[in-house]
């Protein structure tokens, strides 16, 4: 080969790879969000009303996705829950998406898990507004609350794609069956909280990722790492994380994040009082008001732990 057409065809496979970098980097800015996929998800019994065994649950990973009629439904439903503040900075009023407390993809038994959101649980009856809620109104309940944010109208079509989601997780569910699964783990909620020990311990397993101040940490690509636990960024007194006993459990059972909690490889479990004690100290930081807080609770007593 003449060196010239060696050097032209050098510059061709070298504009190759950068091609194919580039492509690879896209994917990964996309899909680096952690994901606990069907390989390390437990299988889940599904039960029917009475508690019965009707079937197994098998835990979908996201390539399941690429096969479905309403894919592209599904994948923009997943990628809202996942990159909530970049995708819909009109209605996200602070450093959060849904999935920094819906873990794994909303998959995650005790965290929060959509398993059977879409699946006959709405509408129902709920003591915080006093009446009976469907599932709209409930995603806007943590946009308003959670992401201390504006409500999306019912048929917006990002509305329409995170309930296509979180269908979709419970297409394999049988009518008046659900997934047996936990959306929060247990606590004693007897504890009381010691927010000097709980400062402590803040310090000690938290701050790391989510700062000396609470303040979180975004990444390179400015996205959020890290979310913030309190301030002006985080999630405001009305949402359900505010909750000392809500937010102990999740605590307990979620963080630090990992992918298996079982031994020989799991980190070793949190002690209840540890996680009471945290949970004081990061809810009682400052954090956003909520305007709507006189109207929770309207007919049902509140519970113990409630804020206002
Ligand atoms: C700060 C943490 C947090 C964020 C952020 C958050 N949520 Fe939630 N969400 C919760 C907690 C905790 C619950 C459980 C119940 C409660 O609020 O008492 C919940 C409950 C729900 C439920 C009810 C699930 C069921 O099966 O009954 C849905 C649906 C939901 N969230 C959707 C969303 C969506 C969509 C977003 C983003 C727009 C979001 N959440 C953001 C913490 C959060
Ligand atoms: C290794 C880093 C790391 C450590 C250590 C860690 N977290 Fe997190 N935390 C995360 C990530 C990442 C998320 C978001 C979930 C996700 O993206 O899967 C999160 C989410 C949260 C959330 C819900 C979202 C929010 O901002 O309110 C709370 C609450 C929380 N962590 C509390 C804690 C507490 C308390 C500790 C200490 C016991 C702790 N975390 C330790 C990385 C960490």
């Amino acid at each position: 080969m003449k060196p010239a057409r060696r050097r032209r065809n050098g510059a061709v496979i070298a504009a190759i790879g950068m091609l194919v970098l580039a492509a690879a980097g896209t994917l990964l800015h996309v899909y680096r969000h952690p994901t606990l996929d069907a390989g390390t998800a437990p299988t889940l019994d599904i039960i029917d009303a009475q508690r019965a065994v009707v079937g197994q649950y098998h835990t979908p990973s996201a390539e399941e996705i690429a096969s479905l009629g309403n894919a592209d439904a599904v994948m923009l439903g997943r990628r809202l829950l996942n990159e909530t503040a970049r995708l819909l900075p009109d209605n996200v009023g602070n450093d959060l998406n849904c999935n920094s407390c819906h873990m794994a993809e909303g998959k995650r038994p005790f965290g929060n898990h959509y398993l059977n959101t879409g699946g006959g649980s709405y509408p129902r009856y709920m003591t915080r507004p006093g009446r009976e809620i469907g599932l709209v109104e409930r995603i806007n309940g943590c946009l308003q609350r959670s992401m201390n944010g504006t409500p999306l109208a019912r048929d917006a079509p990002q509305m329409r794609a995170m309930l296509e989601y979180m269908a979709w997780l419970s297409r394999t569910v049988p009518d008046g069956a659900r997934v047996a699964a936990a959306g929060e783990g247990p606590i004693d909620s007897s504890l009381r909280p010691d927010r000097t020990r709980g400062h402590a311990l803040y310090a000690a397993q938290c701050a790391a990722c989510h700062g000396d101040n609470g303040e979180g940490r975004r990444d390179g690509s400015g996205d959020i790492a890290f979310p913030p636990l309190w301030g002006e960024r985080s999630f405001n007194i009305g949402a359900g994380m505010a909750r000392l006993y809500k937010a102990a459990s999740f605590v307990k059972h979620n963080m630090p994040p990992a992918a298996s909690r079982a031994p020989p490889l799991g980190q070793q479990v949190m002690p209840d009082q540890d996680a009471v004690d945290i949970a004081d100290y990061f809810i009682h930081q400052p954090r956003p008001d909520f305007t709507g807080k006189g109207k929770d609770w309207p007919h049902d007593p509140k519970p113990k732990d409630a804020r206002y």
